[in-house]
């Protein structure tokens, strides 16, 4: 099968090759997924499970890629709950090959059925960003209706799930991003908009809760804008400074089948629109990722027309 796999850290995107491997046999609980479209994060060239094993073992060539949409071709042994030919999505396992293939092998239970009325583009831009939204809003940042939050990087793709989503759960949303983010923030429910290269981050005030999907030193400043009792919650990692009386958590992502199919019915009910800035096919997704100019939004690479 075609697949997309990177060998050398140093290389960077460009290292990132389009070559054939073996398909994937399923193993206890998985199911083969023939993958119709994948998401992929930048950032993943970063993960040591790019590069390595749970035990610390070189991994490569490791194939890129944990998120997908498509459908079930095989199931392993001992596995329930999906069946040969049902269209699903879902996130996968870091530490295994991935979705930038035209097979992946995923453990049943990282997967929700994909209703027939989503395309699989939108399906496989949901998992990462949804969940991740999801997970930091409710789970970890436990917000509440009337409570206030900062969704840092709201023109996103994570930012943009969680200012919709924090809308949705009652929120005041304050999106940041850069000036040219405004109109997108705003548009996906965000009442206010700080640019944060020109605005003063501290000039909107105490509030309940920061989503940081950005860190640095714009993390740090947000730990100083948490009201007693509020939240800073990270995907970037620990959080350099922690908000005088209130709590920091980061975390990553984890996979879940009622949330995914809770993400879903919002995509299909309209309360919940995914921020899609480029479909590129396998054949084209190297140079997609390793594009100069900047597009807002996530890119969905599909691997079958
Ligand atoms: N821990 C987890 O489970 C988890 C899950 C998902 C994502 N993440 C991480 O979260 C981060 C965001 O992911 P994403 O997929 O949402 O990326 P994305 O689509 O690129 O969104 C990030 C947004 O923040 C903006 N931004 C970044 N730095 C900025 C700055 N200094 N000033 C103003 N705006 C800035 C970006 O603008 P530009 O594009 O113009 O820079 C973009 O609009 C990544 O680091 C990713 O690895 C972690």
């Amino acid at each position: 099968m075609k697949a997309i796999v990177v060998t050398d850290q140093a290389a960077g995107l460009a290292g990132m090759k389009l070559v054939e491997r073996p398909e994937p046999q399923p193993s206890i609980n998985d199911v083969i997924v023939q993958v119709y479209a994948s998401g992929f994060v930048n950032t993943e060239l970063d993960w040591p499970s790019t590069w390595t094993d749970r035990l610390d073992r070189d991994r490569t060539p490791s194939i890129l890629g944990h998120e997908l949409a498509g459908v079930v071709t095989a199931l392993g042994y001992g596995t329930t709950g999906l069946s040969v030919g049902q269209r699903v999505f879902g996130l996968t396992d870091w530490y295994r090959d991935g979705t930038l293939a035209e097979y992946a092998a995923v453990e049943a239970r990282n997967l929700a059925p994909l209703p027939g009325d989503v395309e699989f583009t939108v399906g496989a831009s949901l998992p990462i960003s949804g969940l991740t939204a999801w997970q930091g809003l409710l789970v970890h940042g436990r917000v509440l209706a009337g409570q206030s939050v900062i969704a840092h990087g709201a023109a996103g793709a994570v930012g943009s799930m969680v200012t919709q989503l924090a809308r949705e759960l009652g929120a005041y949303v304050i999106g940041t991003g850069r000036a040219a983010d405004r109109r997108l923030a705003l548009d996906f429910g965000a009442q206010e908009f700080v640019d944060l290269e020109t605005d003063a981050l501290e000039d909107v005030g105490e509030v309940d809760l920061v989503f940081d999907v950005i860190g640095g030193d714009t993390g740090k400043r947000s730990a100083g804008l948490i009201r007693a009792g509020g939240r800073l919650v990270s995907v970037v990692g620990p959080p350099e400074a922690r908000p005088a009386d209130g709590l920091a958590v980061d975390f990553v992502v984890e996979s879940d089948r009622a949330q995914l199919n809770e993400i879903v019915q919002r995509v299909r009910d309209g309360r919940l629109r995914t921020n899609i800035g480029n479909v590129s096919t396998l054949d084209d997704a190297v140079a997609a990722f390793n594009r100069t100019e900047r597009r807002k939004g996530k890119t969905i690479i599909r691997a079958r027309a």
